[in-house]
């Protein structure tokens, strides 16, 4: 068991520092011009998956609108199985193991409306890859964590290249260093925000765009591994609501990254400070006002949109490892959770 985990402390750990590999095999095996043509003609595209991959599928659909204006919509497996949506064309189902039951089911289902299908899985010969018509393997390696991480990176690559496909290769230069990014955040040590979250009654995660998804996955990670209570919400969505439990117990994780909608993530960050909630800011390294707004500042290294997702997201992951570490959590077999659900 010690020698499998390679001198890591635990598997999640090691499976952290194997996503710059990941991302890169991955990224190396789905060549943007050796994708299937009814990937890369679909006039819209509808995702369906569950967990983790769920949200990987709604990164995908806010980076594919915005880089080529096609639509995309993507479907919790389990809703799309008993509520089926009028979608039509192409229907790509994501999953890490190919045997998630809800998955496989939206699939069939997909396929009993004459849809096109396409699994994104991690393993040859699962049930996904023989359900649907054609299949991207991730390169990520067995990942044995119940947490995903590296496999969510490597269903990234498969998605960034569907993009970079749809855009003409638009993005092959910014993706084939993208690894390099990765490996550059993953000495980070988020030692100050850890204490900010150990201690926590519960957890706001907040982003905007690709960023609200990146939130989400967040806050899933520190839920799953340290069982702290915490929730992924669309910057703009907090004064509905989560405002009224915003207290010095109920620390704010802020993803603010330049760009269109970095003003407004600061008019929320300063929201939050003023109800009294401690802020702990994402942000580009040389950020002007982060510093001094949140209690703490992660900066990271200044990149294109695409990589500081990628990025941001792996700080996160090690933010959530770290604090269930601090709390001495069972990291890579959390109680009531598999790494597989087969059932319903
Ligand atoms: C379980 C795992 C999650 C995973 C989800 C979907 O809940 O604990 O880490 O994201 O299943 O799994 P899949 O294999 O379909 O990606």
């Amino acid at each position: 068991e010690e020698v499998r985990k390679g001198g890591f402390d635990h598997y999640m750990q090691k499976e952290i520092y194997e996503q710059p590999q990941a991302f890169f095999s991955t990224l190396r095996a789905t060549d943007r011009r050796t994708l299937p043509s009814f990937v890369c003609k679909a006039p819209s595209i509808s995702l369906v998956a569950c967990g983790s991959s769920y949200h990987a599928g709604l990164i995908f659909k806010y980076l594919l609108e915005e880089s080529c204006e096609i639509p995309a919509r993507v479907d919790f497996a389990s809703e799309f199985k008993y509520f089926p949506p009028p979608v039509e064309g192409l229907v790509i189902g994501i999953t890490q193991s190919g045997e998630t039951a809800d998955t496989l089911a939206a699939m069939k289902q997909a396929r009993a409306h004459n849809c096109r299908t396409l699994a994104i899985t991690n393993i040859l010969g699962s049930s996904a890859s023989r359900i649907a018509d054609t299949t991207l393997f991730m390169r990520a390696g067995p990942e044995i964590s119940v947490a995903a991480t590296k496999s969510f990176v490597a269903q990234l690559a498969v998605l960034m290249q569907i993009i970079n496909a749809r855009a003409e290769g638009r993005y092959s230069e910014i993706l084939l260093h993208a690894h390099q990014a990765i490996e550059n955040v993953l000495l980070m040590d988020p030692e100050a925000a850890v204490d900010l979250c150990r201690d926590a009654k519960s957890i706001f995660y907040i982003g905007r765009g690709p960023f609200y998804p990146v939130a989400l996955e967040g806050a899933l990670k520190m839920k799953e591994i340290s069982y702290i209570h915490a929730e992924g919400y669309a910057a703009g969505e907090l004064k509905h609501g989560p405002f009224a439990l915003l207290s010095p117990e109920t620390p704010v994780i802020a993803i603010c990254i330049p760009g269109e909608t970095y003003g407004v993530m600061v008019s929320n960050i300063k929201e939050c400070k003023a109800r009294g909630a401690p802020v702990i800011a994402l942000g580009s390294e040389g950020d002007p006002d982060l510093p001094d707004i949140a209690d703490v500042f992660i900066p990271l290294p200044k990149a294109h949109l695409f990589v500081h997702v990628l990025t941001s997201l792996v700080v996160l992951q090690i933010l959530a490892y770290r604090t269930a570490v601090a709390l001495g959590r069972d990291i890579d077999k959390p109680r009531n959770l598999a790494k597989s659900v087969t059932v319903e």
